[in-house]
């Protein structure tokens, strides 16, 4: 498929004039990243093959994926009063984003401790943290980036109570995408976009994980609120988009899996989202946008850990 819109060397688009292309509005962790030969049982010690620290955080992962690939984009959220936040915030900046929204708390920098197995399937525990010190004052205090946005993206890292407060701003100009992860319960009004995985999808719907397509597009439509378009990232099977939702010219396209060697999945959806984010932006489709979200996902799950495995633009043009 072809790459959407002009491309650009990545590392962030022009943050700082006018409003930015992308809005963030999400958590930021420093992840310790642990490789095990296999998880623990409950109860059980095994011993780890290395440790690694580096930047994460849902949040920070789509923001800087989406400036890796040429976006200018502005992050809103917080970490804490020590090394780890100073530490996140200078890489942040190295990264080009606008970091006008994100304050300091007085709660710790959120962590996140990482377990990756050798096939790169991982489990995750998230200490909040400053995360959960994000507050509603805060949008209105980046209004103009939020506003001004083509796309808001938001995950469900912070209080949900801000990101509620996200989707129904009246004066936002640009689509509301939702990553409803972790899973929690969350209102959907005012989102236009929403892109859970399969274990999300069943929360929000209430039921078993779907298997097949038509199940995921039931889900789909039994949402209370349904937003009008969605994209269900279905692991090594791909993604499927729903466009319509709502109404009689229901739309749904399978967007298939690019194969790679799997190293490490964690942040595979902020990559996915932070692409999808990408493309929209550059007037794709949501289908498009979707094969390109693929595209930059499969890239990163093929190296070692967040931040550090976002590629750039020029990672993916050949
Ligand atoms: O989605 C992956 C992210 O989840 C990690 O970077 C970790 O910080 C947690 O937020």
């Amino acid at each position: 498929m072809t790459v959407p819109g002009p491309g650009s060397g990545g590392g962030g688009g022009d943050a700082g004039s006018g409003p930015p292309d992308i809005a963030v509005v999400g958590s930021i962790n420093l992840d310790l990243s642990l490789d095990v030969e296999r998880f623990p049982d409950p109860g059980e010690t095994v011993l780890g093959l290395g440790v690694a620290r580096g930047g994460g955080g849902k949040g920070a992962n789509q923001a800087v994926a989406a400036a890796r690939l040429g976006r200018s984009v502005a992050l809103v959220g917080r970490v804490g009063d020590d090394g780890d936040g100073h530490l996140l915030r200078h890489a942040l900046e190295a990264e080009g984003l606008d970091l006008t929204g994100v304050g300091t708390a007085d709660d710790p920098t959120g962590l996140a401790v990482i377990e990756v197995d050798p096939s790169g399937e991982n489990r995750i525990v998230v200490v909040p943290g400053a995360n959960a010190a994000v507050t509603v004052e805060q949008l209105d205090r980046a209004g103009p980036a939020i506003d001004g946005a083509a796309v808001v993206l938001a995950q469900l890292e912070i209080p949900v109570e801000v990101v509620e407060a996200l989707a129904i701003r009246p004066n936002r100009r640009g689509r509301l995408v939702l990553n409803p992860a972790p899973a929690r319960p969350v209102s959907l009004a005012g989102v236009d976009v929403i892109v859970p995985n399969r274990t999300e999808l069943a929360l929000l719907a209430g039921g078993e994980p779907a298997v097949t397509v038509d199940e995921v597009v039931d889900q789909l439509r039994s949402l209370p609120e349904p937003p009008a378009e969605a994209v269900v990232t279905l692991g090594g099977d791909g993604a499927v988009v729903v466009t319509g939702l709502a109404g009689a010219e229901r739309r749904v396209e399978e967007v298939p899996a690019q194969p790679v060697e799997v190293v490490d999945t964690t942040g595979a959806g902020d990559a996915f989202c932070g692409g999808l984010a990408d493309a929209l932006c550059l007037g794709a489709d949501l289908v498009a946008a979707a094969n390109w979200a693929g595209r930059v996902a499969a890239l990163a799950v093929t190296r070692h850990g967040a931040w550090s495995a976002l590629p750039h633009r020029s990672d993916l043009l050949h």
